[in-house]
């Protein structure tokens, strides 16, 4: 008989309850108990799904003889609830972002290659659910693909994030420090920063220009521009902000074989005829131009539920040892962009990485000392 993974959910809130739902649907998964220190959600959450219900996370992991969780608690707490699943030898689905900062994504991936030692088949990955979307996958087939050949430019606006004063107020902890370590890069981008290194990797060099509270009566940054530095040339460009109506989502890759443009859900390759950096260096015309032609490149229709795409795949990757959407380790990408881009902010300077995870840490104590109290 085929075995029944039995799993848990940490942390019963937006998220979390779309993952008790995800969960209770699944084939070859047990939903076997549910944890939130709103010990009156826990129950009510138990009595809907005949799991049992628990307040404390490490309770939990010691009656509830479970072998996978969901860790769906807010950010700061993703260290404490991964590093307790990774001790019992519980595999982790952890939510975006990996962490607030790198020095606590260290922890939990120090924590998960310990566990492995004795648990050699654990199983640690991170829900980014935005990998699996038909249009992403299209873009990450075209650029690992080469078809761009040597990338120059990537340039991605991402203003689609608008929130109103009211999102902001309607909890004590959102958009602090305190709470939640930062504004627009650590809740809203973590998906964007992680499909950035994903298709480009890491950068060498940052500089970022943060403002805070700029349009809303918050502590942290709701407008970024991000510049990314890369080896061997390529730069690109991070434009976020929660605060444009009617916002954009437009990015741009440009290669010297053409340039891929992804805007309100369409696809597009305009493809050079020859590399336009050849021409420009070989050709003898004083005005040339590169021929390029224009086409359309169709998406499949997506699936329901993105998350729940990476559930299975991760309860797959348990029982058959298949792959998974994004291992955990691959979660640190997208806490060092948006640390960079903050550190640089805050100090006016430019970032390289590796970034000295002690720098950021600083800067950011500083600011919840100062800041609003939660
Ligand atoms: N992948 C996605 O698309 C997506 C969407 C939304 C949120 N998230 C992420 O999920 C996390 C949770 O976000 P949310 O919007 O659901 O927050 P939320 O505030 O709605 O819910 C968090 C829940 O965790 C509980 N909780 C807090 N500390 C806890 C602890 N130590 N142990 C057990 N329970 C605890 C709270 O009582 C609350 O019920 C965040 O890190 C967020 O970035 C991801």
């Amino acid at each position: 008989m085929t075995k029944s993974l039995q799993m848990g959910v940490i942390g019963l809130g937006n998220i979390g309850r779309q993952h008790v739902h995800n969960l209770s649907h699944m084939q070859r998964v047990t939903l076997a108990a549910v944890c939130d220190i709103d010990t009156g959600r826990a129950q009510e959450f138990a009595a809907q799904t005949g799991a049992r219900a628990y307040s404390s996370v490490d309770a939990m992991l010691q009656q509830a003889k479970l072998d996978a969780v969901i860790v769906a608690v807010p950010h700061f707490d993703h260290v404490t609830a991964a590093i307790a699943a990774f001790e019992q030898g519980v595999h982790v689905l952890c939510e975006k972002p990996l962490a607030v900062h790198v020095g606590d994504g260290q922890k939990i991936i120090a924590a998960y290659e310990t566990a492995r030692r004795h648990h050699p088949n654990l199983r640690f990955a991170m829900m980014f659910n935005e990998r699996t979307f038909p249009a992403h996958k299209k873009i990450k087939e075209i650029v690992a693909g080469g078809t761009l050949g040597r990338l120059v430019r990537a340039t991605w606006i991402n203003t689609r994030w608008f929130r109103t004063q009211a999102y902001y107020d309607s909890g004590s902890w959102r958009a602090t420090w305190a709470g939640e370590g930062g504004g627009i890069l650590t809740n809203q981008c973590p998906h964007n920063l992680d499909m950035y290194q994903w298709l480009f990797g890491l950068p060498t060099r940052v500089q970022g220009h943060a403002h805070l509270g700029k349009y809303h009566a918050i502590e942290v940054e709701d407008e970024v521009t991000g510049y990314f530095e890369h080896e061997g040339g390529m730069v690109g460009h991070f434009i976020v902000s929660t605060a444009e109506s009617p916002g954009t989502n437009r990015l741009e890759i440009v290669g010297e074989l053409g340039r891929l443009l992804f805007e309100d859900g369409a696809l597009t390759l305009q493809a050079n005829e020859v590399s336009m950096i050849t021409y420009s260096q070989e050709s003898k015309d004083v005005w040339g131009g590169v021929k390029s032609s224009s086409r359309a490149i169709p998406i499949e229709q997506g699936d329901a539920s993105s998350h729940g795409v990476v559930t299975e795949q991760f309860v797959a990757a348990i029982l058959d040892g298949s792959p998974l959407i994004a291992e955990g380790v691959e979660g640190l990408g997208a806490v060092t962009l948006a640390n960079a881009i903050m550190l640089s902010s805050f100090t006016g300077q430019m970032v390289e990485l590796p970034l000295d995870p002690k720098r950021f840490e600083v800067e950011l104590q500083a600011r919840i000392d100062a800041g609003k109290k939660v």
